[in-house]
């Protein structure tokens, strides 16, 4: 059993991570989730809560809090962290190195050594743009295991490449990463 931190962008693909930490949970990991502001717009932490049995929430601020630094008890309890789905921007600000909200500050408060996954999610226009790729290129060489997105449908009526990888693939690499 490992301790997962779920990381959620503010994607039409979030509906998938939710089947993403009910596989973690599934598998008998204890999955933590944390929205960025604009993601918990689009869906309720709670329903992570309900799907893992464990917090879920988009600030350490206000009724959300935890704990004095909630950033920081994420950051230490993670045995792993996988970002899905990671919008352009989110990929933007984590390669920045920025820190403005629960899913950046928990991220740069992590210790070096551990495993960090990143799911990216978005149009194939955007997937395809040279600041997404250096970016993405940027977070490579800093330690993150990127998951190519799919080719396919998008909710935006467009067929191309930028697709979330689908949660049984996502599940198969935490594995791979975790040495199971
Ligand atoms: C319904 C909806 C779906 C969206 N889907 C995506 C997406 O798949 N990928 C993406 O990069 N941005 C998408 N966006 C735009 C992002 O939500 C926007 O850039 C936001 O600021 C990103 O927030 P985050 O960085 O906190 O994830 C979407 C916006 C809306 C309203």
């Amino acid at each position: 059993m490992s301790h997962v931190l779920l990381c959620a962008g503010a994607s039409v693909a979030i509906y998938k991570s939710c089947d993403l930490a009910s596989k973690l949970t599934q598998a008998g990991h204890a999955v933590r989730t944390v929205l960025t502001p604009t993601a918990a717009r689009l869906i309720d932490p709670q329903l992570f809560e309900a799907i893992t049995g464990e917090p879920a929430a988009s600030t350490e601020f206000g009724v959300e809090r935890r704990g004095p630094m909630d950033h920081i008890d994420l950051a230490r309890w993670a045995d792993i962290v996988v970002v899905a789905p990671c919008s352009a921007d989110l990929a933007g600000r984590i390669a920045g190195g920025l820190a403005g909200d629960l899913v950046t500050t928990s991220l740069l408060a992590l210790e070096p050594g551990v495993p960090r996954l990143l799911c990216p999610a978005m149009n194939s226009v955007m997937f395809a743009q040279p600041a997404v790729a250096r970016n993405l290129a940027q977070l490579v060489g800093d330690g993150w295991t990127v998951v190519e997105p799919d080719e396919g449908h998008m909710a935006c009526g467009e067929a191309g490449l930028g697709r979330l990888a689908e949660p049984t693939e996502i599940a198969e690499r935490v594995e791979a990463l975790l040495g199971g």
